[in-house]
């Protein structure tokens, strides 16, 4: 390699990689730095562990932990029932191979279907995975006997959001609209167009006969906590319907009882034909799945789609007792109630901080938008022993496990304010611009 060039490539990494380490730094995170490929921007030091809804860096630093995991750890961290299943079932099978049944795949599919209204899974790794077997049967079912094999099938088309975010292999990345996401990756999946997000008539201008699958998160978690309205929602459903187009409701951030339902849709009348999950399934191990109809099932046969991993007898065993600690605990009940106090706190404050715009979303999973950047914010929590994530720049994201109580509620609003409170000299000029702002947040208390 040119020395120029090597040179521009040792400044590139320079610019990407996170805060530097300093000189003499724990040899776990300069390990990391030298020998990981630099694609999180990550905090400068190590979680050891956690315990419930807390956790502790290698100092001994303890956190409230409002974001567990980008809303994985709805049970926190070490439940004892969680603990128990995982000790048992490493020492009998860890994996087994999908060409033979295991104990727990067929009863956490028909737990799965109780709960969702859906008829058949699919079990995967990820919410990427399923987001991507999801757009393979989409195209499956549109193809028809006259479409020639090798050829793309003319209803190949698939209708994605605008401000969405479903993963990062190639399918999933093709329908997520965020460009820094898609463009290095360049060309995508073919066949997909984006809509403005709650649009019915960008909506309706695109859909025809062509539209296999129209894809959305029923509550948009990266693109900052917007929910689909039900006006959008009945207009998709409608019209997947018209064009024997599958509706696909990504669930895997909202999903699983986070809203305080088992799925944010369940508040419709109409259910789509497809539902992704994945982050809470397996309470942190690696799970997700695609919950779909009889009708889509009929199209699959043996080896139209698989994975190794996905489905193992440890990991289903845990999800099935992450699903019955939902129930034995009462967790969607208390991701309502927790869901409303931390809201109230939160209208609380945004009477006292102008530069707050409006707080969105539902349960346990809440956005708070700020006028400003809310990446300081972020660092200021952090410092205080309170993560929470800022996405796009503006909204500071809560994400807590299900199993929070009342106190932790209350040391969130503390410390959450305490953060709110260092407010950096730089916004004044974004305060003034919020005068305006006062009939938005009325209108998000009163969703
Ligand atoms: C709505 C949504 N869909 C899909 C994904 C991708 O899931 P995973 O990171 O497990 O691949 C995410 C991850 O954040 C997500 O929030």
């Amino acid at each position: 390699m040119p020395a120029l060039n090597k040179k521009r490539n040792a400044a590139e990494r320079r610019k990407r990689s996170p805060a530097r380490l300093e000189p003499g730094a724990d040899s776990r995170l300069t390990e990391a730095e030298k020998f990981l490929l630099p694609t999180y921007k990550r905090q400068p030091f190590v979680i050891t562990h956690g315990r419930g809804a807390y956790v502790f860096d290698a100092s001994g630093k303890k956190y409230l932990d409002f974001l567990g995991g980008i809303a994985v750890n709805a049970l926190g961290h070490a439940h004892p029932r969680i603990v128990k299943v995982v000790r048992r079932e490493a020492a009998r099978a860890i994996h087994l191979s999908n060409l033979y049944h295991n104990a727990y795949q067929g009863p956490l599919a028909r737990k799965l279907v109780e709960i969702s209204g859906m008829d058949r899974v699919f079990f995967s790794n990820s919410g990427t995975e399923a987001a991507d077997g999801a757009i393979k049967l989409a195209r499956l079912c549109a193809r028809t006997p006259s479409d020639a094999a090798e050829k793309p099938s003319p209803k190949h088309r698939v209708i994605a959001m605008t401000n969405s975010f479903h993963g990062r292999t190639f399918g999933a990345v093709s329908v997520t609209s965020t460009e820094k996401y898609r463009l290095p990756f360049a060309p995508l999946v073919p066949g997909v167009e984006f809509v403005r997000f709650n649009d019915v008539a960008d909506l309706e201008s695109k859909f025809d006969d062509t539209v296999c699958a129209v894809i959305l998160e029923t509550i948009q978690g990266e693109g900052g906590i917007h929910s689909a309205t039900e006006a959008f929602w009945n207009r998709a459903r409608g019209l997947a319907t018209q064009h024997r187009a599958l509706l696909i409701a990504d669930e895997i951030q909202c999903g699983l009882g986070r809203t305080g339902r088992y799925f944010a849709y369940q508040k419709f009348a109409s259910r789509p034909d497809i539902v992704l999950v994945a982050k809470p399934l397996a309470a942190g191990l690696p799970l997700g799945a695609i919950l779909t109809t009889e009708a889509v099932a009929s199209r699959v046969s043996p080896g139209l789609h698989g994975t190794t991993f996905g489905g193992g007898p440890l990991i289903c065993a845990t999800a099935l007792e992450f699903l019955a600690i939902l129930e034995s605990e009462k967790l969607l009940a208390n991701a309502r109630s927790r869901g409303a106090e931390v809201r109230e706190g939160l209208a609380k404050l945004a009477a006292k901080f102008d530069f707050i715009r409006e707080i969105r979303g539902e349960g346990l999973i809440l956005g708070v938008e700020l006028s400003i950047d809310g990446n300081p914010f972020a660092a200021e929590a952090l410092r205080r022993g309170l993560i929470i994530n800022c996405t796009h720049d503006f909204t500071l994201r809560l994400l807590p496990p299900f199993i929070i109580t009342r106190a932790q509620v209350r040391e969130f609003l503390r410390l959450f304010e305490l953060a709110l409170e260092k407010t950096p000299k730089s916004i004044s000029a974004g305060r003034a611009q919020n005068a305006g702002n006062t009939g938005r947040l009325a209108q998000s208390a009163a969703r």
